[in-house]
């Protein structure tokens, strides 16, 4: 099997479903984040702290170069991972790319509660959401299956996941 990629903005629920659909498939989960704090010893935060944003991509493309050639597991990527055409080319190679969807409201309801995300540590972070979301949405619709995840929960999301990457695989 391919691997299936998820994609998708801070708070569309990519770990949550990651999980309930890499458990559905009976394999393994990669979070792409996760991997990077795992190889620097340090958090994301850290890293936008004392390096910046630029550098964090850049270890992110290495990051994803390296987890693209993976198979059979569900990789889940970090919000700005689709801006690079680079990153969308090699996570192509091995995987169905999915972009999970949710309303800025949803979004912010969903991240209220930590202050792990460097780009949101903003006065308003409701504004900052819209406007990273327009900025991104041509970026996030070169997935090949879009889902909207407002109102479902991570298993309803899965199993849609599941139906379409299947009629994906098929037409390949
Ligand atoms: C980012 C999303 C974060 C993380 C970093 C940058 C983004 O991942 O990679 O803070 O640019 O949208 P999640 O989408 O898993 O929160």
């Amino acid at each position: 099997m391919k691997s299936i990629v998820l994609t998708g903005f801070m708070g569309t629920g990519k770990t949550a479903v990651g999980k309930t659909l890499a458990h559905k498939l009976g394999c393994a989960f990669i979070d792409v984040d996760a991997e990077i704090e795992k190889e620097q010893k340090t958090t994301i935060t850290n890293i936008f702290k004392e390096h910046g944003e630029l550098k964090f991509r850049e270890i992110e493309s290495e990051m994803i170069k390296k987890l693209s050639e993976i198979e059979n597991a569900v990789i889940s990527t970090g919000g700005g991972a689709v801006l690079r055409q680079e990153n969308m080319d090699n996570l192509r190679k091995n995987g169905v790319i999915v972009c999970l969807m949710a309303s800025p409201e949803t979004i912010l309801k969903r991240i209220c509660n930590n202050n792990d995300r460097p780009l949101l540590q903003v006065e308003d972070p409701l504004q900052k959401i819209k406007g990273l979301l327009e900025f991104r949405k041509p970026y996030y619709e070169k997935a090949d299956i879009m889902i909207d995840t407002n109102g479902k929960n991570p298993i309803e999301v899965a199993e849609k996941i599941i139906e379409k990457a299947k009629e994906i695989i098929k037409k390949r």
